[in-house]
């Protein structure tokens, strides 16, 4: 086989079969993508642990579960334990008699065989499916520096970001294949060159930006080039503590879906950005100015794609990315409040708030655990995206903060405060 890159001995005896054919295949897609995109060599996945993408036992993905039998029988298994994006069904999620019959019949019923299948090839354990994996509590947090080779988008943008490790947006299965062989190709976001911001977004708002507007804005701006942002350490401050990251963390979804941000760097917050200051700067690079009325006409810009725009929401989803212990610990204060301040006793629309299952056992262990479940709110650990991914959701009026949920679903944008005020009145 032809290839650009350079390979060590070592690589170029598995490319050749020292280590069996299935991982000279599984060698030979991760060179040719390098060549792809112009990689000089393959570098070591240095982090502790790996994370995957799919998770989702999907009746239609046939060939990705002959894949995995291919690997494990071919003792092609990660070199990493890793963890994995959220499961897509949870029977205390609301679902009719006729969603519940097509999630289980007919679109998830590859979902135990599949779980079997990443417990072989290395899945953490049981609890491992969240997108959130850099929650102290499910724990895969790596180091800066560190080489990681993950896809979810949402985590990949906060590992590079507000960990200051090193990771391309990977495609599903990629990310996998470099786990396997334990070396990724070395381009783009790896680079020290390719990690320097071609944008510099000025946030000059009256007040704090909402985390998902401000980073759907940058994200359709900058697409995949990398920002510097200035002016918002005035509004989050300039301490890397829980707030901060969570607000960091639904802000990075957004960039990463609503454009396809990999890395952003926030003056004098996070760590590259603390260490290099503007040295991070690209010369020539563009400028964006964001202020409340860039936001507003951003949000005013979001398509509705309810057939009725009229309708009253049937359901709605807060915690894509997935929340934070803190962040489930206010939104249970804030609807608890908002309901007693009008004289309901539960949400007029049935809500899901999602969170990894390592954040809700520790949130079940806190009196908080009944003040939720008091407002009627159900806790649950799956990915609301993979919820609605079928024709019966695509007709349903979904309201959601996530702008991420927005974009991939026929989901209708709030901000927070205005789900709060929907989901705390009583329905039109
Ligand atoms: Fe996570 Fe699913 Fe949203 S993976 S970011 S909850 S789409």
């Amino acid at each position: 086989m032809k290839y650009n890159m350079t390979l060590t001995p070592e690589e170029e005896a598995i490319l050749n079969g020292s280590q069996g054919e299935t991982m000279a295949k599984v060698m030979k897609t991760l060179v040719l993508y390098g060549d792809a995109f112009g990689a000089t060599k393959m570098v070591p996945v240095n982090s502790e642990k790996g994370h995957l993408v799919t998770s989702f036992g999907l009746k239609v993905m046939k060939p990705v579960y002959s894949l995995m039998d291919q690997l494990i029988e071919g003792g092609a298994l990660s070199k990493q334990k890793f963890s994995v994006d959220p499961k897509p069904l949870d029977p205390n999620v609301p679902a009719n008699f006729l969603q519940k019959v097509i999630f289980n019949k007919f679109m998830y019923s590859m979902q135990d065989s599949y779980d079997k299948q990443l417990a072989e090839m290395g899945l953490l354990d049981d609890k491992s499916y969240t997108c959130t994996c850099y929650m102290d509590e499910v724990g895969n947090i790596p180091n800066k520096n560190e080489v990681l080779s993950w896809a979810e988008s949402s985590a990949v943008v906060y590992a590079n970001s507000v960990l200051g490790a090193r990771c391309n947006r990977n495609s599903g299965i990629i990310e996998l294949f470099g786990s396997i062989v334990g070396k990724v190709p070395y381009f783009g976001l790896l680079t020290d060159e390719g990690r320097k911001a071609t944008w510099i977004v000025e946030v000059k708002t009256t007040k704090k930006p909402e985390a998902q507007i401000l980073g759907s804005a940058i994200g359709m701006k900058v697409m995949e080039d990398v920002p510097f942002v200035k002016g918002l350490d005035k509004w989050i401050g300039t301490e890397l503590d829980g707030d901060t990251k969570a607000y960091l963390k639904d802000f990075g979804a957004a960039t990463a879906s609503n454009g396809a941000v990999g890395l952003y760097h926030i003056e004098n917050l996070t760590p590259e950005a603390v260490e290099m200051g503007e040295n991070l700067i690209a010369e020539n690079a563009q400028v964006y100015v964001i202020d409340d009325a860039e936001l507003e006409r951003v949000q005013a810009n979001y398509p509705v794609m309810w057939k009725d725009k009229e309708a009253t929401p049937k359901l709605c989803f807060v915690g894509c990315p997935h929340l934070s212990h803190a962040q489930l610990i206010e939104w249970t204060d804030n609807v608890a409040e908002g309901l007693k301040k009008n004289g309901l006793k539960k949400v007029s629309i049935p809500t899901v708030f999602t969170a990894a299952p390592g954040v809700i056992e520790e949130f079940e262990k806190t009196p908080y655990a009944a003040k939720l479940k008091e407002t009627g709110v159900v806790l649950s650990y799956i990915c609301p995206l993979m919820y609605m991914n079928n024709p019966l959701c695509k007709s349903m009026p979904v309201i959601t903060n996530s702008n991420k949920l927005r974009t991939y679903t026929t989901s209708r944008y709030y901000r927070s405060d205005e789900i709060l005020d929907i989901i705390t009145k009583e329905a039109k």
